[in-house]
């Protein structure tokens, strides 16, 4: 009896040690997901695209009911500086809104949308 009381009271120093092992190894991971983040901030014209204006627009620029009209047909008549202007802006008395991008970002949307509209 008293050889098998001293086994069991053996038993829960191992995952202790266990314990440590597995928090080094979180906190490793961590820093790596930090990295990752900053290296993802650059984002594609068709991604911020369709982050900030395919709700109203829809994924060509054909438009959707109620939100937004279809811009294919004004893109053409409009320069880059004017879009970009109309991004940063908005356009109408609270029709749309001005967007929060960065100007750089608003011009690689028009980019993207001269190439896939
Ligand atoms: C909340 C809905 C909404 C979002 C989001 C939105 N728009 Fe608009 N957009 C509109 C509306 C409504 C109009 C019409 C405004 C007016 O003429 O009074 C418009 C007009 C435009 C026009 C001008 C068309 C013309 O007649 O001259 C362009 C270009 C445009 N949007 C591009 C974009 C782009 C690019 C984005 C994303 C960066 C975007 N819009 C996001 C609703 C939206």
């Amino acid at each position: 009896m008293p050889l098998l009381f001293l086994a069991l009271l053996a038993c829960p120093v191992s995952p202790d040690s266990g314990g440590e092992t597995a928090a080094d190894t979180g906190s490793d991971t961590a820093a790596d997901t930090d990295t990752d983040t900053g290296v993802e901030e650059e984002l594609t014209g068709a991604e911020l695209y369709e982050a900030h204006c395919s709700a109203c627009h829809g994924d060509d620029g054909t438009g959707v009911r109620n939100q937004g009209p279809n811009i294919v047909p004004e893109l053409a008549k409009l320069s880059d500086d004017q879009i970009v202007e109309i991004i940063l802006n908005g356009k109408g008395r609270n029709e749309m809104p001005a967007i929060r991008v960065t100007e750089e970002e608003a011009q690689r949307i028009v980019d993207f949308m001269r190439e896939s509209f």
